[in-house]
């Protein structure tokens, strides 16, 4: 699978274009369980509202940069974003954030080719250091750890999970690029 795989990074004007889609891939994964700052019930229109309010705006800035990856068909199948630290004694950091495959194309490469891509954009913009947060002993948790990410340490009970049923901790991990 991971040949037919294309990635792609979207600009504002793309990501507007793509917002339906886009949204429809954070649905899903709410819905399937994940643990990504949203709690059911997560309409379509609560999706596209965090897209239009919290991306597009930093992606027109130039604050973040959004990856998307496709399968052959075009359809977008998940996606990943750079924000980048403003502070000025921090020009060399980055944080990853909204690492999202859909469901039903998990495990066949996609995460892995975005976070291959992710690092080579973080790169060329200069930001060596990156950090990112995840639910602990997700499958999340376990992809960075295969990609080489340290674990710093664990937040117990840091969020609601999306079932507001028990509070999860959180990892936060980092890696050095070369
Ligand atoms: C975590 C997530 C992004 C992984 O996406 P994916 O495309 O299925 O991952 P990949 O197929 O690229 O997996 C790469 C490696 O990560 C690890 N991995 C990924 N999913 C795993 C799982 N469910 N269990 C164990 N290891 C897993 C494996 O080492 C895998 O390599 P392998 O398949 O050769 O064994 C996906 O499950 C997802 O979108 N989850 C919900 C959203 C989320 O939690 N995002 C993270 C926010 S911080």
């Amino acid at each position: 699978m991971t040949a037919s795989i294309t990635i792609e990074e979207l600009d504002a004007a793309a990501a507007a274009a793509a917002l339906p889609e886009l949204a429809r891939i954070l649905r899903a994964c709410v819905e399937a369980g994940a643990s990504v700052n949203f709690i059911l019930p997560f309409p379509q229109s609560d999706a596209e509202a965090w897209w239009r309010r919290a991306v597009l705006p930093a992606l027109a800035e130039g604050e973040r940069r959004l990856l998307v990856a496709r399968g052959a068909d075009g359809a977008i199948l998940g996606t990943v974003q750079l924000a980048f630290a403003a502070q000025p004694n921090q020009p060399h950091r980055a944080e990853v954030t909204k690492l999202l495959v859909a469901p039903e194309a998990r495990r066949r490469g996609v995460a892995r080719a975005l976070m291959r891509s992710l690092e080579d954009l973080a790169r060329q913009s200069g930001r060596r250091l990156l950090l990112l947060d995840t639910v602990e002993g997700s499958d999340a948790q376990r992809l960075y750890e295969a990609l080489g990410w340290t674990l710093l340490g664990v937040v117990p009970r840091f969020a609601l999970s999306t079932d507001r049923a028990r509070l999860e901790g959180s990892a936060f991990l980092w890696k050095e690029i070369a």
